[in-house]
């Protein structure tokens, strides 16, 4: 996804801009541009693909300036090149802008401006606004930002450098995120607060609606009809390391070795003997009594989490629940009351779906529960509550410590609707607390044994076609191991109800395709066990996936990954993390660009 970074201050600009947007390399991207205020104006740099594209057309001999932006752009309006690359600029070159949202009324503006002459030179939807802001310009480039504002619709983070106002840089936020780094006589501005934490921890968040004048003197916020906006400073508290490596190969493995850390930390002071601890759900027992539908809307990885959220509270808190694709959701007219609980999951709590889910959500006047991995993200700003997971940034495009720590957040929102509505009895709860308590050993204890899975990925450099079976939570965890395995290591693969492939897909089943059978759901057991059989016959190569200590799945299959003994409910917590460790080690065995694979984005803040 794009990114933006902003600077000034005394030190050289471009050195900033560039370290900035290495450190937004992760969010995605297909090219790069700054753009710095010299004396004698605006000068920009752009470059298709990589980031060292742009540093070697930046050369050694870097300018002097002291203020500047940059971007890296993901593109959605005009294909990747130099010239749809940011920033943009005006007919006159007055003015330079980046962006990142979607301007949805473009062709119109753009058509407008060519009838009062402008040059419109590239594909995207971005460039109307240098040119809008250059036909409002007044001497005042705030103002005509506002002015622009009032035209454009979609969403943006902007950032706008005027040659005009050599000592100024004005940004404006909607739907889009932007925050502003507050150091000595210097300061920054940056989509992802991971940009520059290296040079400061107090921030400015802006919110939808806002606009910010920063100059040498200091930062003057205001709402886009120019009234003054007081901000309250923001001190992350991240530590810049856990954003690192740290020794791994990739990101990737390093936040699939965090999981214990994470699973514990999203643990920590929220269990009881007898229950859980969510201050933060400010729900009554009446409203949760109250509740008669749960909707959980998420995307991707995070919905793959909502699908096993739905098991666990239709089967301990007994509320019916339907879990939707956050892209459809708002546009199937859901059944929404007052009555309706949703509950919206997303690790960055930025992607634009989920967000638009939770507004139509809220809009139809329901209760909106957050469950996200990043505090004052969006998502959690707009959420009648929230329960943060605490996976710590998750860097690499596929999700693995925030999968895993979403379903602890699922299995804490579970238990806290059924102690609520009384569903459950009090052995059942404590058996469900200590296993939860096992659980970040008990990830530990898989990761240990992380060279047999590498040896298995092995096999996996010349496959084409991978299928993930599994019934009930085992297919729930099926599509997670299978979108895993897809996008990162482009094999096909597909997850199905292991009952379901007779009905169809069992006809692709030949010599040697592999079938990955989760079989940790022991009442429906012998069932999956009769569908390994199916595919077996059919001279598949079946690695299965049970619990240590049963002995059985062996004489079905032709290898089997164990993972430790726990309850039904939490096994997803821990069958998903060897197909990971799969889905990374086949990646890495075919020469794939683990981190950052081609075509996605870490964070989809676009519809
Ligand atoms: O930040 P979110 O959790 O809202 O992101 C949702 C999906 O884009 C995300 O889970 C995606 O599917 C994963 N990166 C895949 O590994």
């Amino acid at each position: 996804m794009c990114g933006i970074v902003g600077y000034i201050g005394k030190q050289a600009v471009i050195p900033v801009l560039v370290e900035g947007l290495k450190k937004l390399e992760y969010r995605g991207y297909d090219s790069a541009g700054v753009a710095v205020l010299e004396e004698k104006g605006i000068e920009v740099y752009k470059s298709a693909g990589r980031l060292a594209n742009l540093v070697e057309k930046l050369g050694d001999g870097y300018s002097d300036a002291t203020i500047g932006i940059g971007h890296t752009r993901w593109a959605t309006h005009g294909r990747p090149s130099d010239l749809n690359a940011h920033p943009h600029s005006d007919c006159s070159g007055d003015f330079a802008i980046v962006h990142n949202g979607i301007i949805e009324n473009y062709l119109e503006l753009k058509e407008w401006l060519i009838k009062q002459g402008h040059q419109i030179v590239s594909e995207t939807d971005t460039e109307v606004l240098p040119h809008l802001v250059e036909h409002f310009y007044k001497g005042d480039t705030a103002e005509a930002i506002r002015q622009v504002l009032i035209k454009v619709h979609g969403s943006f983070a902007m950032v706008a450098l005027s040659r005009n106002h050599k000592e100024q840089m004005v940004v404006a936020r909607k739907d889009s995120p932007l925050v502003i780094g507050l150091g000595e006589g210097e300061y920054f501005v940056a989509s992802d607060i991971p940009a520059i934490l290296n040079y400061t921890r107090q921030i400015y968040i802006l919110a939808d609606g806002e606009i910010a004048v920063i100059d040498r003197d200091g930062v003057r916020v205001t709402d886009f009809q120019g009234n003054p906006i007081q901000k309250e400073v923001f001190e992350v508290k991240w530590d810049t390391v856990a954003a690192e490596k740290d020794g791994y190969e990739h990101f990737m493995l390093k936040e699939i070795f965090e999981q214990p850390r994470a699973l514990k930390d999203t643990l920590t002071g929220r269990l009881n003997h007898n229950g859980v601890i969510l201050p933060e759900v400010a729900l009554t027992a009446e409203e949760v009594a109250n509740i008669n539908k749960i909707f959980i809307v998420a995307c991707g990885t995070a919905w793959h989490a909502g699908l096993v959220g739905k098991t666990l509270i239709e089967r301990w808190a007994r509320i019916p629940v339907e879990v939707d694709i956050a892209s459809e959701f708002r546009y199937r007219s859901p059944l929404i009351d007052e009555h309706t609980l949703v509950v919206v999951i997303s690790q960055s709590g930025e992607t634009a779906d989920t967000l638009a889910a939770l507004r139509e959500a809220r809009r139809l006047s329901a209760r909106v529960i957050a469950v996200t991995n990043v505090v004052s993200s969006s998502v959690a700003r707009e959420a009648n509550d929230v329960i943060y997971t605490c996976a710590g940034p998750e860097i690499a495009v596929a999700s693995t410590k925030a999968y895993t720590t979403q379903l602890e957040g699922m299995v804490l929102l579970a238990l806290y609707l059924a102690e609520a509505r009384d569903s459950l009895s009090l052995e059942k709860i404590s058996e469900i607390i200590s296993a939860l308590k096992e659980i970040p050993a008990q990830a530990q204890e898989i990761l240990n044994q992380s060279s047999a899975i590498k040896d298995l990925a092995r096999s996996f450099i010349v496959v084409d076609d991978v299928f993930f079976i599994g019934r009930s939570l085992d297919w729930s965890v099926s599509m997670e191991g299978s979108l895993k395995l897809k996008e990162i290591s482009y094999i096909h693969a597909e997850a199905y109800a292991a009952g379901e492939l007779k009905h169809g897909t069992l006809a692709l089943i030949t010599d040697n395709t592999p079938v990955i059978a989760l079989a940790t759901q022991m009442e429906v057991y012998e069932k999956t066990v009769s569908n390994i059989k199916e595919v077996k016959a059919r001279d598949a190569k079946v690695i299965g996936l049970t619990f240590k200590g049963n002995d059985d799945l062996a004489k079905s299959v032709d290898q089997v990954i164990y993972i430790p003994q726990t309850i039904a409910e939490l096994s997803p917590i821990l069958s998903v993390i060897p197909l990971q460790l799969l889905a990374y080690y086949a990646s890495v065995a075919r020469g794939c660009d683990v981190d950052k694979p081609r075509n996605l984005a870490k964070s989809v803040t676009v519809e």
